[in-house]
């Protein structure tokens, strides 16, 4: 299937199927695109938890808001965390880097704003891997949703995460073809091509 065809089959599911789970094959092939993820620099500032034990997720799911239902029904929740200390991320992400992608670019483009401009953009790293998960997923043909909508104080307490912020999270798994937010149900929303393109 084209990329145009899986871009208009994928979206923000709100009803999965709880008897079709996603295979600890996939999963195993999940974890290993999203580690090849890009990021400015190579700087990976991340940690991705895959969450397949039951009572860990109904525990997240009732920190989840209007999604406890389909995080409870789905068979992987995978929440994706920023690295919290900056002193710790030079050290283990940066200094590792060729000299020229530090001095030419982390510390004149990106350290010399300060450490709020700084965390800021190692989080917009977390997101853009966001964009390429969702994509595999439906490449999979896997159903995914992403939530910003979780409580991420407690998200870090339940998964006892040590020197990671969660961000947000994805459910992954099979849609409920009773979904009404299926696309064959509720078309797709978007803004015209005219109206998001310049073309110059
Ligand atoms: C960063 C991000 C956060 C989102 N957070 C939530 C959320 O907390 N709960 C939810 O039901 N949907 C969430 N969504 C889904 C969006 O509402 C959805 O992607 C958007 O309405 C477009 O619909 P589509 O993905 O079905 O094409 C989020 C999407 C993104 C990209």
């Amino acid at each position: 299937m084209s990329f145009l065809e899986l871009a208009k089959r994928r979206y923000a599911t709100k009803k999965y199927d709880p008897t079709k789970k996603i295979s600890a094959k996939q999963i195993n092939e999940l974890k290993e695109i999203i580690r090849l993820s890009p990021s400015s620099i190579n700087s990976q500032p991340w940690q991705f938890t895959f969450v397949t034990d039951d009572i860990v997720k109904k525990e997240l799911a009732s920190q989840s808001y209007m999604n406890e239902p389909s995080v409870n029904d789905v068979g992987l929740l995978v929440v994706f965390s920023v690295m919290e200390d900056i002193k710790y991320f030079e050290k283990h992400n940066i200094s590792i880097l060729p000299e020229g992608w530090i001095t030419g670019f982390y510390e004149p483009m990106i350290k010399s704003n300060g450490d709020a401009a700084t965390k800021t953009w190692m989080e917009h790293q977390v997101y853009l891997s966001l964009g390429y998960f969702l994509s595999a997923c439906i490449s999979l043909g896997l159903d995914a949703t992403p939530m910003e909508g979780i409580n991420r104080e407690a998200y870090q307490r339940i998964l006892a995460q040590d020197g990671f912020a969660p961000l947000f999270a994805v459910t992954v798994g099979y849609a409920d073809l009773s979904d009404w937010m299926h696309p064959t149900v509720f078309p797709k929303s978007r803004f015209e091509l005219d109206q998001v393109i310049r073309s110059i």
